[in-house]
């Protein structure tokens, strides 16, 4: 039978972090709770030339290593944190990639949760079209405002996923459910450069989506707890795993021990607790950190549970797949991750408050990302995108968004 799933995943995060007990300290706050009440030791914080677009790039450059792009019928991109109210930021990343113009390019939104909205698409393409493959890329930079109780649950970073038929990584299974109801949890109007959010609320909306999921889930599945080896979350924070895990166990009055149900979701909190909300590629790198860190056998399977503020929720479920060892480890994941640097408290106000720019101003940023692309400034009101290679000195640059000559109005 012809499955359809994950074929490969990659994500890339920014070179920066802040240390979560540096933050408390400024903040006048106990690290425990940062380090144990949140359960977050590290923050990404972006370059002054990065944001979706190069970091979506970069992730998809890793990702398409060895790979056949003229395969490639479908680029997703999935993102809160847009650029522009028009163009989708996947136009840039397909050009910046040299994928085929024959591609069907979109970007999609409805919070953290339309990496998942992308990759359930994805996948009913893929099973329509068995020699197809997907692209499906979730980039994002979570901003709240300096010294409010979301400032400590930021992050940035972007996943590439491959979807195909006869997947290498992650089988997806074709039953999943979903649940929306209309919410003012979390939101970001036009105009503002951080999301608006009730927090307290949020988790409790959250974990009533998680039930209303697994409540239809069960029912047509006739699946439980039991059914699955290992479960990955949406992490907004990684303490919020653990409240989602702890509640369904409860509620579904299994008889799993806390050992147990630490084991089921211990591999997966791992890199979230040092990378920060990723927004849309959260579940997603959860999920590459079960694999990279468990290396779980074929065969396990695996329930999945992705929520985006407003509010939208999926649960479904995948099986590992033969090749998925072979596959992650060749994906340099802790390499990026070990090699991060540090960043002064001063270093990250001021990052922070570079990042507020209108789109009017033409800017030329400084070279200051070492990833495949980066963000290279404005021009006309268009964002310049550039390879970060030794190509620059070649004169081969792979250059995007240079507004066309003329005048625009
Ligand atoms: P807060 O209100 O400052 O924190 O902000 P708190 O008082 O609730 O404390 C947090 C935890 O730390 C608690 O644990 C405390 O007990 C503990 P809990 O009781 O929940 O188990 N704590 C300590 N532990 C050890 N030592 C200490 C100590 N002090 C306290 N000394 C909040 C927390 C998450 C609300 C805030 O960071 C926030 O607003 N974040 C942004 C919103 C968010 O992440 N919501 C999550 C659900 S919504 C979602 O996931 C969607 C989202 O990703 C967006 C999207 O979909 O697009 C956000």
């Amino acid at each position: 039978m012809t499955t359809a799933g994950i074929d490969k995943l990659t994500f890339y995060v920014p070179h920066h972090y802040i240390d979560m007990t540096m933050l408390a300290r400024q903040r006048d706050v106990d690290p425990a709770k940062y380090l144990d009440g949140i359960g977050q030791e590290k923050m990404s914080v972006p370059a002054v030339d990065e944001d979706i677009v190069s970091m979506g790039a970069s992730a998809g450059h890793q990702l398409l290593q060895n790979e056949d792009k003229s395969s490639i019928d479908m680029v997703l991109l999935a993102t809160e944190s847009g650029i522009d109210q028009s163009k989708a930021a996947a136009i840039y990343i397909h050009e910046l990639l040299g994928l085929p113009a024959t591609c069907l390019t979109v970007e999609m939104k409805q919070a953290c949760s339309s990496g998942t909205a992308a990759l359930l698409l994805a996948l009913d393409h893929v099973r329509a079209r068995p020699d197809k493959k997907v692209m499906v890329v979730a980039t994002d930079i979570a901003r709240y405002g300096l010294s409010t109780p979301g400032e400590p649950t930021q992050g940035a970073g972007a996943v590439a996923m491959l979807i195909s038929a006869n997947p290498r990584t992650l089988e997806i299974s074709p039953e999943y459910v979903t649940y929306t109801e209309d919410v003012m949890d979390f939101w970001r109007p036009n105009d503002r450069e951080e999301a608006i959010v009730d927090g307290q609320y949020s988790i409790k909306v959250y974990i009533r989506a998680l039930t209303e999921c697994w409540k239809r889930y069960s029912e047509t599945t006739g699946c439980t707890v039991k059914s699955f080896d290992r479960f990955c979350y949406h992490m907004p924070f990684t303490h919020m795993a653990r409240k989602a895990h702890t509640h369904l166990n409860k509620r579904l009055k299994t008889d799993c021990e806390p050992q147990e149900i630490e084991e089921q979701i211990a591999a997966s909190l791992k890199y979230n607790r040092i990378i920060g909300n990723t927004y849309t590629g959260s579940l997603y790198i959860a999920l590459a950190s079960l694999l990279d860190n468990e290396h779980p056998a074929a065969g396990t399977k695996i329930g999945m549970f992705s929520y985006g503020s407003g509010c939208m929720a999926a649960l479904f479920s995948g099986t590992v797949a033969n090749e998925c060892s072979s596959i992650t480890k060749t994906l340099g994941h802790h390499t990026m991750l070990n090699e991060r640097e540090p960043i002064s408290y001063g270093e990250y106000v001021d990052l922070y408050g570079r990042r507020s720019i209108a789109s009017s101003s033409d800017i030329v940023w400084p070279h200051q990302t070492t990833a495949p692309f980066r963000w290279a400034g404005i021009q006309h009101a268009g964002r310049i995108y550039e390879q970060n290679t030794a190509d620059q000195k070649t004169g081969t640059l792979r250059q995007t968004g240079v507004p066309h000559a003329g005048t625009p109005c």
